[in-house]
């Protein structure tokens, strides 16, 4: 291994996260527009060099790859990107390889997931009934969804549901999305809507529900104890008395987690993003492709790229950030 990443704030980089595709078979309403421009296909990493980038992250320290997208699982042959990454875990340099899914494909990919380590799996999921399963996702099909999940945890996969809380949509769900996660020994997180990127004439300050009256929510309903635990992410958690169960809460415009963030965001494309709020990045793809025999450019690139990891994230409600800055879609970070 080389020297460890650590950046300005002298925070230590050990967790990448990998969108390997800007595609998905959703279009959740407040992710992409409806007739969504995909990059054309000759523009994303291919599965070797998407290899040759994360093996030189595992080299320089990162224990934890989380493959993202779009939805990670439409990316062709995705498998035998997970099952190259299978050697940095069988090394010990990766303690974990995981990733976040539409759930949609689950039941084709699970036990071929677990096959090649991974053993948890965080699924997005913002509602319990098949007519709002459509209409937020566009033209998603619920049970495809819940399908996957079976298949996931039989083939052994601990899952999280990831619900994006939104106005008068979910917000009736909360005790039924609670329940059926604890029925199933899932653990639940909530997320705020952020401002990224062109969602077509769908309105985010019309979606934005707050996590603290969804706290609230559940302060009115079960005992809540807060959990000191922080697992180095943007997440805070409460334990519910009744059911035993812990829900996450992730707040992305408030700057708690910044201070301890271990993590930088790689593009399909092959750009470092080092904030998921925060415009500046660096492109390592021609790092990589000009210099097909080694891997110091690379190495040096990252460096270069750390050092420049900013303090925290710039969100924010104003019209500028919902209209203009941060024009990415979270589907090109990696969410
Ligand atoms: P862990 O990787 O285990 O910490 O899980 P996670 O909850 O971070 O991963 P997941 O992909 O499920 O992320 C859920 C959502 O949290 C992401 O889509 C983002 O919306 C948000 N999120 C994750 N990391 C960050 C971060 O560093 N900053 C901000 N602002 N939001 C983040
Ligand atoms: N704001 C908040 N969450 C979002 N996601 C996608 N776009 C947004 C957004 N603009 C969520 C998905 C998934 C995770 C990867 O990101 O629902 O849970
Ligand atoms: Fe696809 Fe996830 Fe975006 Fe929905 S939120 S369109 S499932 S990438």
């Amino acid at each position: 291994m080389t020297a460890p990443l650590i950046d300005p704030f002298a925070r230590a980089i050990t967790y990448l996260r990998v969108s390997v595709t800007d595609r998905c078979d959703f279009r959740c309403v407040y992710c992409m527009s409806e007739n969504m421009t995909f990059l054309p296909k000759k523009d994303l990493l291919t599965l070797e060099e998407l290899d040759r980038m994360c093996s030189t992250f595992v080299r320089m320290g990162v224990e934890k790859l989380r493959i993202t997208g779009g939805e990670p699982l439409v990316r062709r042959n995705i498998m035998t990107f997970f099952n190259s990454m299978t050697r940095h875990l069988d090394s010990g340099a990766l303690k974990e390889l995981t990733l976040t899914t539409n759930g949609s494909q689950l039941h084709r990919f699970s036990e071929d997931l677990y096959a090649a380590g991974v053993r948890r799996v965080n699924v997005s999921l913002d509602t319990l009934d098949d007519d709002k399963f459509a209409k937020v996702t566009r033209w998603g099909r619920l049970k495809q969804v819940l399908n996957g999940i079976d298949a996931a945890q039989k083939a052994g996969l601990r899952i999280k549901i990831n619900a994006v809380a939104l106005k008068g949509f979910n917000e009736p769900e909360l005790p039924k999305i609670t329940e059926w996660c604890a029925q199933r020994d899932m653990d639940l997180t909530w997320i705020e809507v952020m401002p990224m990127g062109d969602i077509g004439n769908e309105d985010r300050l019309d979606q934005y529900w707050s996590l603290k009256d969804v706290r609230k929510e559940y302060e009115n309903r079960y005992s809540v104890t807060d959990l000191a635990e922080r697992s180095g992410g943007p997440a805070r958690y409460v334990r519910l008395e009744e059911t035993g169960q812990k829900i996450g809460f992730i707040t992305p415009l408030s700057h708690n987690f910044c201070e301890s963030c271990n993590r930088v965001r790689l593009t399909c494309t092959g750009e470092l993003y080092m904030c998921l709020g925060q415009e500046d990045m660096a492109d390592l793809r021609g790092a990589l492709r000009d210099h097909p025999d080694t891997e110091q450019p690379l190495e040096n690139a990252i460096r270069y790229a750390i050092n420049l990891k900013p303090k925290g994230h710039d969100f924010d409600y104003s019209r500028q950030a919902v209209d203009g800055r941060m024009s990415r879609h979270m589907s090109h970070t990696g969410g």
